[in-house]
């Protein structure tokens, strides 16, 4: 597969068929997936693989606290700025609505919303679950390590046949994933991955997000007719 096709058939995947991913196929992934660069090769990255039984423990945990703590934990990291700005604000807002809408979930059904978000601490049903880590006193620099770390990986999974769904979600379940993870103490859990293969019976991953056109976010220098 080149890498042009990977990039354009990934998307974020929440709905997968059961059918497994074994231990060499992750660690095909990972081996593939570590060849990502990172400044000074600090490689800041520390995953945590499951699946199986191991996978539904934490799966359970978080179900059996979800009525009680419908917020979860607080995330030792801001997943967005307090209070986004535009056009980041519009473009967040229209994902969430995309996401629904195919669904058919409507901006006033609260309940349909939470159902189909707390589907998030189920990894959507993949058969695998990484944890991504690094160390708390890592920076911006590092963390878009771990983000070349992560597309690596989501690309590579394509050529494998796989589809992945990276998923900030679980930063909401920090304290109970880390019971079962059990990270040394200078981790910090960034997001969660969901690795398996995609059913393409859900309309979930029927939606086909929109991107800014190049022009938007580049200005160009030098070229011909710039
Ligand atoms: C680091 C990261 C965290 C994300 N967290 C979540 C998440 O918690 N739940 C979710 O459903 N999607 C999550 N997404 C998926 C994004 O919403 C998705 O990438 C974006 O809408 C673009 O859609 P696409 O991935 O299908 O191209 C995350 C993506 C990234 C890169």
């Amino acid at each position: 597969m080149k890498v042009s096709d990977a990039a354009n058939s990934r998307i974020s995947c929440r709905a997968f068929k059961d059918q497994p991913v074994s231990l060499n196929q992750i660690k095909q992934l990972l081996n593939v997936a570590k060849q990502a660069p990172s400044g000074g090769n600090l490689q800041p990255w520390e995953v945590f693989a499951f699946t199986g039984k191991k996978l539904e423990a934490i799966i359970q945990d978080i179900e059996n606290q979800l009525s009680e703590k419908p917020m979860g934990e607080k995330a030792e990291y801001d997943v967005y700025p307090p209070s986004l700005w535009e056009p980041y604000r519009s473009r967040r807002y229209k994902n969430g609505e995309d996401l629904y809408a195919c669904i058919n979930v409507s901006r006033e059904d609260k309940e349909g919303r939470r159902k189909q978000f707390v589907r998030n601490f189920k990894f959507f049903d993949a058969p695998v679950g990484l944890f991504l880590y690094l160390d708390k006193g890592m920076g911006p620099p590092q963390w878009s390590d771990v983000g070349m770390f992560i597309q690596t990986l989501m690309l590579y999974a394509r050529e494998m046949g796989l589809h992945t769904c990276a998923q900030e979600a679980w930063a909401m379940w920090h304290s109970t994933v880390a019971k079962h993870v059990k990270p040394s103490e200078n981790l910090m859990l960034f997001c969660g991955v969901g690795v398996g293969y995609m059913d393409e019976s859900f309309p979930i991953n029927s939606l086909q997000t929109d991107r800014v056109d190049v022009e938007e976010f580049t200005k160009f220098y030098g070229f011909e007719n710039s």
